[in-house]
């Protein structure tokens, strides 16, 4: 059974000192959740006082990004040990806007998501398509072509270990969630795909997240879909109340 896994991406918000007043009423507000993974992803600044702030306590740490290089001149990139270094145990990697704003290609992609791998972090492999690749029926063919070039190189159990992030551009800060069915297809590909290249036992232990305007009323019903593990969530994940009361409702019903 996969724990599921609730992480927010703060993306360009929140100075240290609001990320640490933020760490700190959080992780009290969520100490007795027990049986779901809950990470938090503040920007390079903010890393290290946030980790501290959140020491002994059921959040983890990840960066919104990484190099993959371990050092050199590479001004304004950070390397994947300095990300550990600083608390981190996640690192999401391949986002949407690091793709379009950025220029990461799926080769630049597998670099940092084995980069990840190789400093002992967990990568949050980010996928998914714009609105236009999903008019025009390409929606599995570039999911396809993501997965098959960020998973180069990677052995099943690496991706047994790592975290897929299924985040359609279309849904993510418009208030456009994918419904339930939309997100369970896309995961459901991606979960039949890693069992095509990586065996049955990889693709069942491999967590596959939704993003895109995930809400605390909209996360029971993603996360009661068979292949959706949990979410990655960005503007909701602003606040303390919403973010906890994502996490919250995340706790799949034990029948
Ligand atoms: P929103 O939750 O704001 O749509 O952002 C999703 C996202 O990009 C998380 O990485």
């Amino acid at each position: 059974m996969r724990t599921p896994l609730i992480a927010g991406n703060w993306k360009m918000f929140k100075t240290v000192f609001e990320a640490v007043a933020f760490a700190k009423e959080f992780k009290s507000l969520v100490k007795d959740v027990a049986n779901v993974d809950i990470v938090l992803a503040p920007p390079f600044t903010a890393m290290h006082p946030v980790s501290e702030a959140l020491r002994a306590s059921n959040v983890a740490v990840a960066s919104q990004d990484l190099f993959w290089e371990k050092d050199g001149a590479y001004t304004g990139a950070v390397s994947p040990a300095m990300v550990r270094e600083a608390g981190a145990e996640y690192a999401i990697v391949g986002h949407s806007e690091r793709r379009r704003l950025f220029g990461d290609t799926d080769v630049a992609v597998n670099r940092k998501v084995r980069a990840a791998i190789d400093a002992d972090l967990t990568p949050i492999f980010c996928v998914g398509e714009t609105l236009d690749e999903r008019e025009a029926n390409a929606t599995l063919a570039v999911l396809d072509r993501q997965l098959q070039g960020g998973l180069d190189a990677i052995t099943g159990e690496q991706v047994a270990a790592l975290v897929i992030a299924y985040e359609p551009v279309w849904a993510i800060g418009t208030g456009r969630v994918a419904t339930a069915a939309q997100a369970q297809d896309a995961h459901a590909h991606i979960r039949g795909r890693l069992r095509t290249w990586f065996g049955a036992d990889v693709a069942d232990r491999c967590r596959i997240l939704y993003g895109g305007s995930v809400k605390p009323d909209n996360i029971a019903e993603l996360i009661a879909e068979a292949d959706v593990d949990g979410a990655l969530v960005g503007g909701a994940s602003l606040d303390v109340r919403s973010f906890g009361e994502i996490v919250t409702n995340s706790r799949r019903a034990v029948i």
